[in-house]
């Protein structure tokens, strides 16, 4: 990524609906060949933010800019270098893939069809199917393929692997990483902190409305921790963990024995074989977790 060079630059963005703050008073800037994760529980406001940058609804306050233009008043020019994956795929039911594909690129100015066809193997789509015959999975893929075929200087787009199989989404991300290969930029939200993990460079965190945090993921990776609960047989004896470096908050609850692993996974495995184990588990903590050990007392933050 080219922090020299803002793609999206978001100032103040806010939008209100009655009382619902969707959106509050966020700013953000988003660079060239990046792909940025914005990540966000259900209702935390993505959808409402990418619903702004597209200039389909209006912001209460603030205002964005896309490759130097203005989302609004230059939201027709601006369409063109924009790929866009909306939440809801409004689709013509009626339609093929390749009609509605050819209809979407007529507005456009035309479809490489070459690309398209490449991009529908790649996903495993049969663009021959009627709308109204495709599951749920092959409708985000007619709305990937659309997003993408005018190989557009930015992409926005709404979770764009829910309801996309395992290995379609390894295609996907595969191909977000061709795209910024590219020099062009990708801007997705998400639910998922793994996938947001795996691909993105940097990752927003939105709650309620508001913009929590802002991190490269590598920077987050170093702090990362992880759950580890054994059960064991006959009355073990936790503190030989709490000895262990890199093992913290050990607890114990019956016949199981909690902690915290942050340093070297060996020893902790080496000191678990001298147990009777009789169930082992492994958890990621939760993003906030995360978030709570990179903010947290006597941590040092950090800028992206
Ligand atoms: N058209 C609307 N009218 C009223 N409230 C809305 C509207 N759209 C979204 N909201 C509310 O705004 C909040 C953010 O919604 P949304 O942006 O869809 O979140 P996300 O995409 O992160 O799940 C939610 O509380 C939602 O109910
Ligand atoms: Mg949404």
């Amino acid at each position: 990524m080219n922090t020299d060079k803002v793609v999206i630059h978001i100032d103040g963005l806010t939008k209100h609906y009655g009382n619902v703050q969707a959106l509050n008073d966020l700013s953000l800037d988003v660079y060239q060949g990046e792909i940025f994760g914005y990540l966000g529980p259900n209702g935390a406001g993505k959808t409402t933010t990418i619903r702004l940058l597209l200039d389909l609804i209006r912001p209460t306050a603030g205002h964005a800019t896309i490759l130097g233009m203005d989302v609004q008043r230059d939201s027709v020019a601006l369409h063109r270098h924009i790929g866009n994956l909306p939440g809801e795929l409004g689709l013509w039911e009626q339609m093929t893939g390749w009609e509605l594909v050819r209809y979407l690129g007529e507005l456009r100015g035309g479809i490489d069809e070459k690309y398209v066809s490449e991009l529908a193997e790649r996903l495993d789509m049969d663009m021959n199917r009627r709308v109204r015959d495709c599951s749920s999975g092959m409708k985000r893929k007619i709305g990937l393929i659309q997003a993408l075929m005018h190989k557009p200087q930015v992409l926005i787009l709404d979770e764009p692997t829910n309801g996309l199989d395992p290995l379609v989404q390894q295609t996907f991300y595969q191909l977000m990483r061709e795209v910024t290969a590219e020099g062009r930029t990708v801007f997705l939200s998400s639910h998922n902190l793994r996938e947001v993990e795996m691909i993105c460079d940097r990752v927003g965190i939105l709650n309620k409305g508001r913009l929590q945090a802002v991190e490269r993921i590598s920077a987050l990776k170093q702090v990362r921790f992880r759950w580890m609960t054994l059960k064991v047989a006959n009355g073990a004896d936790p503190s030989a963990f709490e000895r262990l470096e890199g093992v913290s908050d050990v607890s114990r609850e019956n016949d199981s024995i909690r902690f915290r692993v942050t340093g070297e996974l060996d020893p902790v495995i080496k000191l678990a074989a001298q147990y009777h184990v009789i169930d082992l588990t492994y958890e990621e903590p939760s993003l906030e977790e995360i978030f709570l050990e990179y903010y947290g007392e006597g941590k040092k933050g950090g800028q992206a």
